[in-house]
């Protein structure tokens, strides 16, 4: 290993071309903002720290970045202000390392390096040497160019606007991304001048300084476009979408788990799932979603923040989101189609849920049903419970949400309002249509409705004749 790594990420650009309010680093990539997947890539690195330089945009993705975990790497924010190149860039940062480490610079539009490639080139790197990640692009244009010597060595970046005509041909291009013994970079930067066709302040310049110096220079160069990729429209912003997506997609095939067409998945979170898990077509995963073994999710579901239990049936267009309190389903449970669980839904074993029935911050025992157009808000239901057609909580009095207890084994008729707070008695029965504002007795039939008359022989109004 080569000692402390210390991450320097430069986001102080504009983005122009995203033609948004909304800073660049902090679109979002498979639900994530970009320069939060550098950071996350650079924890898994093991860096000791990330220096973030921002510049435009700074109070919005300061905080934005501060609020991203990042498994205990300390995190700390430098300005640039304004930006003069990306050589001035790093010079802000510099102060706030420590010359024992090596510094590698990232950017925060490029999401999708893997930890294992800057491995390779910290490798190269070893605490002495300063390394450059380099690719061959097929249309290097608006790239600096990698030109190197006699030996395996780089001898110059030179950027695409001061390159002559011979140098332009080089295919190689500097990918943005390099590492730096820490106390070689302080003294090159120092030497920086923007005597160049941009008139800004090139970090590229830093390896001729090297060059002079008599340091080495080496290039790892890859073959994964992708993992360089910048975003700097929202078409690229797409396509880098797609290529994440896509990676996930195979991920989670190679666990074993069989996707109706890996196209048609987004994973924008953590999906965990055991064995034999099965997902049909156009579902979206957010937050962290665990599928335990032999799930079934149908098509066209949004599934987030919950826990779903082995053999659970899923069935299409059914919309689940635990957000901060979470949700579970368990284990044989079937759900949907066109079901709604939401915050604090916590579904026991064998619970059926079935169409344009909304659950909320409620529990279900063991074999408990509400198969139809129904709502259990702030309620505890015991087992086997049947919850009728069109029935209701009336959880909220317009101020304060009330708790609604159905014990074991009650039943609850179609079109029933339950008027919170109440409870219901083990093994009663509610007929269909009644409004419910007292606990009801166990092993009672309560009814609580207008008596049905039947006058004979109604006549209904006539209209007047005409005329
Ligand atoms: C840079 C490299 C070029 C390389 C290319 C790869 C230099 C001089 N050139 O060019 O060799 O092929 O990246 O994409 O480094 N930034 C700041 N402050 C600034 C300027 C830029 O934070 O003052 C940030 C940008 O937000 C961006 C990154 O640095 O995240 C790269 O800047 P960009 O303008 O895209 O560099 P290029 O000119 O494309
Ligand atoms: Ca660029």
């Amino acid at each position: 290993m080569t000692g402390p790594v210390d991450v320097v990420v430069m986001a102080a650009g504009k983005g122009t071309r995203m033609k948004s309010r909304l800073p660049k680093v902090l679109h979002r990539l498979g639900g994530k903002a970009l320069a939060a997947h550098v950071i996350d890539c650079a924890a898994q690195l093991g860096a000791r720290r990330a220096v973030v330089i921002t510049g435009h945009g700074a109070e919005q993705v300061e905080p934005a970045l501060a609020a991203h975990v990042q498994g205990g790497m300390p995190l700390q924010f430098v300005r640039q202000e304004p930006q003069l190149g990306t050589g001035h860039a790093v010079q802000q940062a510099v102060p706030v390392l420590a010359d024992d480490g090596v510094t590698l610079v990232l950017s925060g539009d490029v999401p999708l390096t893997q930890p294992d490639t800057l491995r390779a080139l910290l490798d190269l790197c070893d605490g002495q040497h300063l390394a450059l990640l380099t690719l061959d692009l097929p249309d290097p244009s608006g790239y600096g160019r990698i030109v190197r010597g006699a030996g395996d060595g780089v001898q110059a970046i030179v950027e695409h606007k001061d390159a002559s005509e011979q140098q332009r041909r080089i295919t190689e291009i500097y990918s943005g991304i390099m590492a730096v013994p820490t106390r070689l970079l302080r003294g090159w930067l120092a030497r920086l001048d923007n005597r160049n066709a941009q008139g800004e302040y090139y970090l590229t310049d830093v390896v001729k300084f090297a060059v002079a110096d008599g340091v080495r220079v080496w290039a790892h160069r890859i073959h994964d476009a992708l993992q360089v990729a910048g975003v700097n429209s929202p078409l690229q912003l797409a396509e880098l979408e797609r290529a994440h997506q896509r990676r996930a997609a195979e991920e989670l095939m190679t666990q074993g788990v069989r996707l109706a067409d890996p196209a048609r998945l987004d994973v924008r979170g953590t999906l965990t799932c055991g064995q034999d898990v099965e997902i049909d077509v156009n579902c979206v995963f957010e937050g962290d979603v665990v599928l335990c073994d032999g799930v079934r999710i149908g098509a066209n579901c949004v599934v987030a923040n919950v826990r779903i239990g082995a053999g659970a049936v899923i069935h299409p267009f059914t919309h689940i989101d635990g957000e901060r309190a979470g949700a579970s389903v368990g284990a044989g449970a079937l759900v949907g189609p066109f079901a709604r669980l939401r915050p604090g839904a916590q579904l026991g074993p064998e619970v059926h849920i079935g169409n344009f029935v909304e659950v909320k911050n409620s529990t279900l025992a063991a074999g408990a049903k509400a198969n139809h157009l129904a709502y259990l808000g702030d309620a505890t239901v015991g087992e086997r419970v049947n919850y009728g057609a069109g029935s209701i909580t009336a959880n909220y009095d317009g101020a304060n949400k009330h708790r609604t207890v159905i014990e074991d084994d009650v039943h609850v008729g179609s079109n029933c309002v339950l008027v919170a707070p109440v409870t219901l008695g083990a093994g009663g029965t509610v007929a269909g249509g009644s409004t419910i504002t007292k606990d009801t007795p166990p092993g009672a039939l309560t009814v609580a409705r207008g008596k049905q008359v039947s006058i004979p022989n109604w006549k209904r109004p006539q209209k007047a004749p005409k005329g």
